[in-house]
């Protein structure tokens, strides 16, 4: 998997660019004042454009989550940190989304089963990466799409779409009570290199094909442990563990994040709560730029995304999940409803404690925040430089996945979003926003070390624990 990059081919695909002009003709950024120092009412008339703007765009508070009966939460905590879950049992959910790394990995891709070590420390025997980034678990209780590709997620007349069909039954479908969250967590041990392994387990020789055998044989495993036996009756009063599936187990893991991993406390909810003091004045100004110029087009709504898909031209490389002449790239949402429109289009991500989640994009491109935001004035040049290695950030990629980078500009650039073209921010708008972006941080998402617990039912390593097997750092 690991071949040679192609960035030879870039040389042709420079010409591109005269097709996007300059864009600074049309330039979208704000006027910004020189003097972040504003008397009272020029800051009180600043807090009150915000307000306006924000109310044009439709960002409201985002609300607390539905409450999950503490019973539930219990159960979800210890399955999401088993390893127990894995098919050689080296390898919890919690692995990848770690407490103490902002329910990431702070690695542009992930790096699953038949690994060791933690976070950016973790190395796979084989060099086998996850062809994406592992997301945050904040507020998911608010997004309706979930994966970057948005493979699942629960329409409005409350059904669900999956890739796995008809192997969720109704049965199982009557289980989960939390949207598609409560969904999602059948999936990743489903995944050979996530969780499950090629080999060595009686999960790994079950075919592809039959997921609803993984599950089978998951709750084989979790039944032959009297406490997890316990914990799930606990948790649905009034069924035998016998009658359970491991959508209860799924349902359990949503139920956990969503009770636990809930975040509406930042500068930014207290400036919506009526604080106009809450946010410094730079980030009130750069909460101005994000409204008027056009960030809050996509990430708009009370979680800050539109729960929709685009493409933003960021760089491709790692694995890939097959697509393209070589098998290495990713189309995004095009594999979903193929429509090549869609090619390149990723899940707008909810924006709270982005702060803490680098690295950023659905590749994990970009290491530090600012040069995110700075990515999207005339992206079509940043992508151009990005796949050149003439772009700094490019350097903080590892070696292994900066040698796989796709010689794609123009592929990319087919489908970007329109929203994108045109776009021009000096220095000063740069600044501004990425330090709104920080105002978007809840205090309480800066240590989560309270949610990992220090033993589970299997009595398996807890990844991250105190005197546990975590050797990430703090
Ligand atoms: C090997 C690392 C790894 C493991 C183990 C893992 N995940 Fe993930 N997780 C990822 C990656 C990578 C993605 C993004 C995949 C995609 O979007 O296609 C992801 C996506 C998610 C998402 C979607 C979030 C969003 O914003 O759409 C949730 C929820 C999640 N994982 C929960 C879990 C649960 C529950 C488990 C255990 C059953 C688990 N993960 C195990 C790496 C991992
Ligand atoms: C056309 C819609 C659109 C616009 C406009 C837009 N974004 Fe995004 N944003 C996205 C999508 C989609 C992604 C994920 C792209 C990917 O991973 O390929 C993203 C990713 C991000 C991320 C990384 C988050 C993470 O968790 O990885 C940040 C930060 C961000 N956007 C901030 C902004 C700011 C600031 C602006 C305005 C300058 C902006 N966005 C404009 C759609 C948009």
């Amino acid at each position: 998997m690991r071949t040679k990059a192609m960035i030879g081919a870039l040389a042709a695909s420079a010409t591109l660019i005269g097709l996007f002009g300059c864009g600074e003709e049309n330039a979208t950024a704000p006027e910004t004042g020189a003097a972040l120092e504003l008397s009272k009412s020029e800051r009180n008339a600043l807090a009150a454009e915000v307000r306006q703007l924000t109310a044009g765009r439709g960002i409201t508070a985002l609300g607390r989550p539905p409450r999950v009966r503490p019973t539930l939460v219990r159960l979800g905590r210890a399955l999401a940190f088993d390893k127990i879950l894995s098919g050689n049992r080296d390898i919890s959910c919690m692995t990848c989304h770690l407490a103490a790394l902002a329910t990431g990995d702070f690695r542009s891709l992930s790096i699953g089963q038949g690994a060791t070590g933690l976070g950016a420390t973790r190395v796979h025997p084989d060099g086998v990466f996850i062809p994406r980034n592992a997301p945050p678990l904040f507020n998911l209780f608010a997004l309706k799409p979930l994966f970057w590709d948005g493979r699942i997620f629960q329409d409005g007349a409350g059904t669900f779409h999956t890739p796995a069909g008809a192997a969720i039954t109704p049965a199982m479908h009557r289980v989960f009570e939390l949207g598609t969250i409560s969904i999602l967590p059948l999936f990743p041990v489903t995944n050979r290199e996530e969780m499950r392994a090629a080999s060595g387990n009686e999960l790994a020789l079950i075919s592809d094909d039959h997921p609803e055998q993984i599950w089978e044989a998951l709750m084989k495993r979790l039944g032959k442990i009297r406490e997890y036996r316990r914990m799930f009756e606990l948790a649905y009063p009034g069924q035998r563990f016998e009658q359970m599936t491991f959508a209860h187990g799924s349902n359990a893991i949503g139920g956990f994040f969503v009770d636990q991993l809930a975040f509406n406390n930042s500068p930014w909810d207290q400036f919506l709560a009526g604080n106009d003091r809450a946010m410094t004045t730079v980030q009130l100004q750069g909460a101005k730029n994000f409204m008027s110029a056009r960030c809050s087009i996509c990430h708009n709504g009370p979680a800050l995304t539109d729960n929709l898909f685009h493409n933003v031209a960021l760089a491709q490389f790692g694995p890939g999940k097959g697509d393209g002449a070589g098998g290495r790239d990713d189309f995004g949402r095009e594999r979903v409803t193929g429509i090549a429109a869609e090619r390149y289009a990723f899940r707008t991500p909810a924006l709270r404690n982005v702060e803490l989640t680098a690295p950023y994009g659905h590749d994990g491109a970009f290491f530090d925040l600012r040069a995110f935001v700075d990515h999207y004035s005339e992206s079509h040049l940043k992508l151009e430089k990005f796949l050149a290695l003439q772009d700094p950030n490019v350097n903080l990629l590892e070696p292994l996945l900066r040698n796989t980078l796709l010689p794609t500009l123009n592929e990319v650039l087919a489908t970007r979003d329109p929203l994108l073209t045109g776009v021009f921010f000096t220095p000063q708008v740069v600044d501004e926003v990425t330090e709104f972006m920080k105002a978007l941080t809840d205090p309480a998402a800066r240590n989560l070390q309270r949610i990992v617990p220090n033993r589970v039912p299997s009595g398996l390593p807890v990844d991250g624990a105190r005197g546990g097997s975590g050797d990430e750092d703090d």
